[in-house]
């Protein structure tokens, strides 16, 4: 048995600026207005400017109105004339902290299809991952 059977992985060391994006999450999401499902996440993208876009969930009595924080985050980069990312953090209150919902990952890949992710919780729980192995087989282009 290897020694680390039954122990909890440590927490990944986070660099300044992916602290700082952890932080922009966080932050976001306690603005979230999610009054039918209770559920607030709170995204925040880097921009290749080194510039911060963040956005929260977005929910409506018609409920297929909602958008997601993921989705807000990245139209607010793209409004601003950003279309390059280095990473996105996605704050939920979930353990382990949720991944982002098929659709929005369909919406990322258009921008980089192995966008790195960190998605996060208030806990200090921190799960490294990539669109690539979240969306293996994107769709991209009309033939
Ligand atoms: N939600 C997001 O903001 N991002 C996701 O990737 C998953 C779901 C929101 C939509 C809705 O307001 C609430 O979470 C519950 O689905």
């Amino acid at each position: 048995m290897s020694p680390r059977a039954g122990k909890k992985r440590p927490a990944p060391r986070l660099s300044r600026a992916q602290r700082q994006l952890v932080e922009a999450a966080l932050e976001v999401r306690r603005n979230a207005y999610a009054p039918y499902s209770g559920f607030a996440v709170g995204a925040a993208l880097r921009g290749a400017d080194g510039r911060i876009y963040s956005g929260c969930n977005v929910e409506n009595a018609s409920y297929g109105a909602t958008i997601c924080a993921e989705r807000n985050a990245l139209a607010r980069a793209v409004a601003e004339g950003e279309r390059r990312f280095e990473l996105l953090v996605i704050a939920t209150s979930s353990s382990p902290p949720a991944p982002p919902c098929g659709l929005c990952r369909q919406v990322l890949g258009e921008f980089r299809t192995d966008l790195p992710m960190l998605l996060v919780n208030p806990r200090g729980e921190v799960v490294r991952t990539r669109l690539d192995r979240l969306l293996p087989q994107p769709f991209t282009s009309i033939p």
